[in-house]
Parts: structure tokens; C-alpha cells; sequence
């Protein structure tokens, strides 16, 4: 959506955004095949950058031109510049599909279709939550329900599951989910 495109690129001009790997990606990538990734909604690429490091080979997804443009090019990175409304994810390509903090319902089984036979999805955001918690967006369409995204990869192994209370750049009290998931 150009919404989403011009939202962005103002968000990413105005506030910080993590730099540091994501901790999950960080935590689980040992059981993952190196090979083919996808990362979806790469933002400027602080996940992607990691993943090359480790031997990747992955095509980075997102809108935001201006984030697009602060990730490294390189022959192992392969930068797409797309609305993920509109985008489909290859069959049975990836060794690893990731998703950080992003959503967007469309592409869930597609995420499964995508994934090579022990391909292993890694994929965390934000849950709504109730009371004294910061929401990152009124729109709940961007927001997990609980047990949510444990329900949509039900059908893959399951590694790892949790939601649970985390602190946000702004030191704001957030709920994430995060799942490791393996197709068997
Ligand atoms: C919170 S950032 C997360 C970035 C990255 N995954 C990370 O963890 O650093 C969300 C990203 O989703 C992208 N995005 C939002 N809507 C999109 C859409 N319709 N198509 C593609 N990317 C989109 C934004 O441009 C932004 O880079």
C-alpha cells in the first residue's frame, strides 16, 4: 500500500529503530541449514546483514524505499523493493523465513508453502495487549491475538513458543510473540 510506503520512510526519518540483531534470530539460527533465506519486512536490514555474515544467501523484502537503501549491497543479498500486500512467496525455497516485527495475515501459509523440507520459520511481533501496555499501532490488524501465531504453524515441528512482556526502545512495556518452527 503507498500508505504503508510513505508511513514508513516518515518513521524511519524520525525515530530510531533497532540496530542490534533480533535476539530470537540470534538465539535459534544454529538450527538452521545454511542456505536460501527470505527475510520479510527486512527494514534497513539489521537481521539480513546478519544472516549474510553466517553464509545466507536472502532476498530482503519491504516497502520503505528509504529502509531498502540502507541495506548492503552485496552479491548475497538480494534487495526487493515491494508491497508485501501484493507479494507471493516462492514454494519450497527457503531454508529460514524470517519476520520481525511485522504482520500480515496474507502470507502466513504461503511462510509454510515457502519452506524447503526441514526449513525452519522464525517469526516474532507484537501481540495485543490490555492495561499498562504500549500498543505500536491502533490498527489491529498489525497486532497477533494470543496463542495466535502458535495456532497458524501448528502444523509445522514447533521449537520454541512464547509470549511475554518485553520493553521497547522508548522504554514503553510491550507483549511479543515469537515462534521457531521446523517443516518436517
Ligand atoms: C517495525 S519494522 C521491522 C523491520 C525489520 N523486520 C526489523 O526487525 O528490523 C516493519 C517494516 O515493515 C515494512 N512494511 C510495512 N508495510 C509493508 C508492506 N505492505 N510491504 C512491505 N513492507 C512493509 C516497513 O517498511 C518496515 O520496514
Amino acid at each position: 500500500m503507498l500508505e504503508d510506503k510513505q508511513r514508513w520512510n516518515k518513521r524511519y526519518e524520525e525515530n530510531p529503530m533497532p540496530q542490534s540483531v533480533s535476539g530470537v534470530l540470534e538465539k535459534y539460527i544454529d538450527n538452521v541449514n545454511i542456505g536460501q533465506a527470505l527475510d520479510v519486512a527486512c527494514g534497513t536490514g539489521r537481521n539480513t546483514h546478519f544472516l549474510a555474515n553466517k553464509g545466507f544467501d536472502i532476498d530482503a523484502v519491504d516497502i520503505s524505499d528509504y529502509a531498502i537503501s540502507k541495506v548492503k549491497n552485496t552479491p548475497t543479498i538480494n534487495k526487493i523493493e515491494t508491497d508485501l500486500d501484493k507479494y507471493n512467496i516462492t514454494p519450497s525455497k527457503y531454508d529460514l523465513i524470517l519476520n520481525i516485527n511485522y504482520l500480515n495475515r496474507r502470507l502466513l501459509s504461503q511462510m509454510k508453502e515457502g519452506l524447503k523440507q526441514g526449513g525452519v520459520v522464525i517469526f516474532e511481533t507484537f501481540i495485543i495487549a490490555h492495561g499498562d501496555f504500549k500498543l505500536p499501532t491502533m490498527n489491529l490488524d498489525y497486532l497477533l491475538r494470543k496463542n495466535e501465531l502458535l495456532h497458524s504453524f501448528i502444523s509445522l515441528d514447533i521449537i520454541y513458543y512464547e509470549e511475554r512482556i518485553d520493553i521497547n526502545l522508548r522504554g514503553e512495556r510491550i507483549k511479543v510473540a515469537s515462534i521457531v518452527a521446523q517443516k518436517s
